[in-house]
Formats: C-alpha cells, structure tokens, sequence
C-alpha cells in the first residue's frame, strides 16, 4: 500500500445496511484513526443522494467510506471537499480506464452519457469547522447487467470488457484520496477549483436542463465557492444549489 494514511486502517465486512451508516456509528464512541476506510461486499440498504437507495450487486462493486476530519476546512467551504473526492474518483476511473471521465456536478462520476460511480458524503459541522466527514463512495465494476430501475448506469466492466480484482483497485483508489486530500490539507482551493471545474460533465456546452417542470436551454460556466451551479440561459446567469436543477440526458 503506497498511501500514509488513507486506507492504512481498514474494516472489511461481509454484508452490512451501509458502510456510510457504518461510519458513523463508530464514530458515536470512537475516533477512528483518520483514512479508515469501511469496505462491504454487500450492502442491503446502501444509501444514495438524495434519499436514494445505491444497489450494488454483491461481491462485484466498490462499495467502501473513508472517515476523514477535516477539521481545517470551514464549514463554508465544504464544496472543496467534494470538489477533491469527485477529483479522486475521476482520476482513479481514468487510470483504470484509459479513457476520459468526467463529474457530473455535484459528484456523479460520469463515462459519456452514464454513471460508472457517486459519491455521498456526509459532515459533521462543529462551530464553523467540520469535525468528521464520511465520504462514501460507490463505483460499478465488473457487474455486467443492471436493474432497469438505475438510470443510464454502466461499469468499468462493460466499458473495457475487462474484469478486475476488488484489491487492487481498493489500494489505486486511496492512492488517488490521498493526493486530493492532501491538496485540501494544504489550501489548495484553486488548484482544486481549475481541476473540477474542467472535469464538468457538460461543460460549457449548450443542453437541455429541467427546473421542477420546466425545461430550459442553458451552458454551465462554472460553479460558485458555495457549491452552486451556474448555468448562463438566455443571457443572464442563473445558479442553482443541488436538487434544484435536473440534467436532460
Ligand atoms: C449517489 O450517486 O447517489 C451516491 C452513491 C454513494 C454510494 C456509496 S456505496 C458506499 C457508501 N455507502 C452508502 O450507503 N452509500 C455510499
């Protein structure tokens, strides 16, 4: 293992509800040493954005949360964070890959059109700082079908037609946690900001967006330090905060 400290500590389990629940239960009695990261084979009610459930097929998927504390981080800046782990897992899928990948804001890891991985993270904010964080992550990998429920989903399987060893990639994928959030550590909030914001899915491109019911053309530009989206329409700028605006895919 060539990291100082994510992914040092591991807790491998067999089946669990969430490894993000998981987290934080150990972290009611207990400081775990920061870069433990949680890892499932199987997660029977692994949780998505939005209230959504994350299905994984058992044994087949990266499924697995990092406890960090970035207690340097005010709570106002908690978007570099996000920023950061999006920025891990895309260049991790790259490596693996050969192939582009890109974030679709906030953090879905996108391959052209489809979802190859998300990521939840989940703060504790204590005053202005951020405490604790649990950064769950799950990427699609050597499942070959999906259940038609999943949107556009797709997995480094079906994109190399190669299948990989869960082991390995665990170890490539801190490597790239580690560097990130390093970056972090050391303030680099611009160098982190460039690199997100040109790994946007869509970005600066003209396409479709929905707003509760209604569709609107538009071009993102960017995103704000408060983590809203900013999409140019019409001529005026127009920001959204999460949930506020939809792709059209
Ligand atoms: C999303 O795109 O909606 C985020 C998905 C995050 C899924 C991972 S799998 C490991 C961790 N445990 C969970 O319950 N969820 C995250």
């Amino acid at each position: 293992m060539d990291t100082l400290f994510i992914g040092k500590n591991r807790i491998e389990l067999q089946s669990v509800d969430s490894t993000n629940n998981h987290a934080k239960k150990l972290l009611v009695n207990e400081r775990p040493v920061e870069g433990t990261i949680i890892l499932a084979h199987e997660q029977h009610s692994g949780r998505g954005q939005m209230g959504n459930v994350w299905k994984a097929e058992p044994g087949k998927n990266l499924t697995l949360s990092v406890i960090l504390y970035p207690d340097f981080l005010d709570a106002d800046k908690q978007f570099f964070l996000n920023m950061a782990l999006s920025l891990a897992v895309k260049d991790f899928c790259e490596s693996v890959l050969a192939a582009e990948i890109e974030i679709k804001w906030p953090n879905d890891i996108y391959h052209h059109d489809n979802k190859l991985g998300g990521i939840l993270i989940e703060n504790t904010i204590s005053g202005t700082r951020i405490s604790s964080s649990v950064v769950g992550i799950g990427i699609n990998v050597n499942q070959k079908t999906f259940d038609p429920s999943i949107p556009n989903p797709v997995s480094l399987f079906q994109i190399s037609n190669l299948e990989y060893k869960m082991e390995t990639l665990v170890d490539l994928l801190c490597t790239f946690i580690e560097k990130y959030y390093l970056q972090l550590r050391q303030l680099h909030f611009n160098f982190l900001d460039k690199g997100y914001t040109v790994a946007l899915y869509r970005y600066q491109q003209t396409h479709e967006f929905k707003k509760g019911k209604q569709l609107f053309r538009g071009e993102i530009n960017g995103v704000a330090k408060d983590g809203k989206l900013i999409i140019h329409s019409n001529g005026k700028e127009l920001r959204f905060a999460f949930k506020e605006v939809d792709f059209v895919i």
